[in-house]
C-alpha cells in the first residue's frame, strides 16, 4: 500500500489536483468530504463536525484517525492512496505513519501546494459545489457552462458554509498554527515535493503529474 500527501492550506487546490490523480488510478481520500458526507446523512460524528467546521476549526484528531483506521483496513488499493486535508496536525500525521506501518504501506511523497493568501480567498470566495455530486466549480477559473448548474448532473451549484470571508480568515489561521508545521516535519523525511499552486488549473495539474511521474 502506497500513500501520497497532497498538503496545502484551504483552497490551494488540493481537490482539483486531485481530479487528475484520480483519472491515473490513485484513489482519493479526502477527509473533508468524508466529513460533509457525515453532515449529510445526519450522523453523531456528522453533527459534532458541523458546528467544527463552519466555524472554521477542526475536527478532533482521534475521530479523523478513526475514520481513516476503518477506509485503510477495510480497503484494497491498486494505486496510491491520495490523502487531501490529511494529516492536518503532528499527532495526525505521526498516526498515519504507524498506521501505514501497521499496514505495510508506504508514504511516498507529500505534495505541497504552496499558494499566497490573497489568491486563497479569491479562490474560496468564488467556489461553488454541486449539491448532489460535490464536483467544484470557481466563477471566474473554473465556470459551469449554465450558471449554477453542474455540468454532470444538472445538480444546483452551492456555497460551502465555511467559504464566508469570517470562516476563511479562521481556516487560513488554523493552518497556520497546526497544519504549517507538517512541512518541517516531512521535510525532515525527504519526502516534500513543493509545487507553485497559484499557476492557472492546468499549469498546477501538469507540475504534479511531472513531479510525481
Ligand atoms: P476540507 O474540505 O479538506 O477543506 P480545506 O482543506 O480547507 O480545503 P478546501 O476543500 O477548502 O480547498 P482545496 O485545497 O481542496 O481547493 P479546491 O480544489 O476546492 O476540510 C473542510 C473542514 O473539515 C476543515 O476546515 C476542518 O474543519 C474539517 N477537516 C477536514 N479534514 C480534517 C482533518 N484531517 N482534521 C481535522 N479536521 C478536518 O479549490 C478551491 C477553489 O479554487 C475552487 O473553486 C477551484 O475551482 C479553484 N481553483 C483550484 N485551483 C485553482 C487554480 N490553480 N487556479 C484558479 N482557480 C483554482
Amino acid at each position: 500500500m502506497n500513500a501520497v500527501i497532497l498538503l496545502g492550506p484551504p483552497g490551494a487546490g488540493k481537490g482539483t489536483v486531485a481530479e487528475v490523480l484520480v483519472d491515473q488510478g490513485c484513489k482519493h481520500i479526502s477527509t473533508g468530504q468524508l466529513l460533509r458526507d457525515e453532515i449529510a446523512k445526519g450522523s453523531a460524528l456528522g453533527l459534532e463536525a458541523k458546528a467544527l467546521i463552519e466555524q472554521g476549526r477542526f475536527v478532533p484528531d482521534e475521530t479523523v484517525v478513526g475514520m481513516i483506521r476503518d477506509l485503510l483496513t477495510s480497503s484494497e488499493s491498486a494505486g496510491a492512496f491520495l490523502f487531501d486535508g490529511f494529516p492536518r496536525t503532528l499527532v495526525q500525521a505521526e498516526k498515519l505513519g504507524e498506521l501505514l506501518g501497521e499496514l505495510g504501506g508506504t508514504l511516498k511523497q507529500v505534495v505541497l501546494l504552496d499558494c499566497p493568501n490573497d489568491v486563497i480567498v479569491e479562490r474560496l470566495s468564488g467556489r461553488r459545489t454541486c449539491e448532489k455530486c460535490g464536483t467544484v466549480y470557481h466563477v471566474a477559473y473554473n465556470p459551469p457552462a449554465k450558471e449554477n448548474v453542474c455540468d454532470a448532473d444538472g445538480g444546483c451549484l452551492i456555497q460551502r458554509p465555511d467559504d464566508k470571508a469570517d470562516t476563511i480568515r479562521k481556516r487560513l489561521e488554523v493552518y497556520e498554527e497546526q497544519t504549517a508545521p507538517l512541512i518541517d516535519y516531512y521535510e525532515a523525511q525527504n519526502l516534500v515535493v513543493r509545487i507553485d499552486a497559484s499557476q492557472s488549473i492546468d499549469a498546477v495539474r501538469a507540475a504534479v503529474v511531472e513531479r510525481l511521474g
